[in-house]
């Protein structure tokens, strides 16, 4: 028998990220749960319209997704504490940029991801904003023969339910593969 639980998104762990964005000539950063892939080359972030963030990524048309490790969990938290309309958050980070000039990315996060800004999505308490992912930068240490490993990475995870970090388990599987033993009984 299934306990209902009424309309509630368990869509979860996702992956904490820290978005970066230039906001009245300044890099800022925010913490971030709720961001999607649309494509393998494109990525959603649903950004409460009430965060100091959504009009810099509007203004410029560029944002960044910085992947923190576990071992960055206060700053992380911090970045979803407080606002960049009353402090700079910044001053926490060293921060780099690429071509696009205005998506502060943050050198001590594993893994960056600079966006320009394809739609805003206007839902009625959010900003969904979608972007085309237009370079990606690791750190040297999280590669493995070139390809991320996550194992490396430890990305910070984060479930809502329970408003609570977690960290990643262990590879078990081989995806497109480990099913195929069923097809013996097609
Ligand atoms: C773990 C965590 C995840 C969060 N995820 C989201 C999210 O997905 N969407 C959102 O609108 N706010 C999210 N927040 C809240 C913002 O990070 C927070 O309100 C922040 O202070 C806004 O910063 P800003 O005003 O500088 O933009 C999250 C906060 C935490 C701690």
């Amino acid at each position: 028998m299934k306990i209902k639980l009424g309309a509630r998104n368990c869509l979860y762990p996702m992956p904490t990220t820290l978005v970066g964005a230039t906001v009245e000539g300044r890099p800022n950063f925010v913490t971030i749960a709720h961001v999607g892939i649309m494509d393998l080359g494109s990525v959603s972030l649903g950004m409460a319209k009430a965060h100091y963030t959504n009009a810099g990524i509007k203004e410029n048309g560029t944002f960044s997704i910085n992947l923190p490790s576990t071992e960055m969990v206060q700053q992380t938290d911090y970045c979803g504490l407080v606002s960049g309309r009353r402090v700079n958050k910044a001053k926490l980070f060293n921060v780099f940029y690429g071509n696009l000039k205005t998506a502060p990315m943050i050198d001590e996060c594993p893994i960056n991801m600079e966006c320009k800004l394809m739609k805003v999505v206007d839902f009625p308490k959010h900003d969904v904003f979608i972007g085309e992912i237009m370079a990606t930068y690791a750190g040297e240490a999280v590669l493995a023969d070139g390809v991320v490993d996550y194992g490396k990475v430890q990305p910070l995870l984060f479930t809502m339910t329970d408003k609570s970090y977690w960290k990643l388990g262990e590879r078990f599987a081989q995806a497109w593969s480990v099913g195929k033993t069923l097809t013996r009984d097609e």
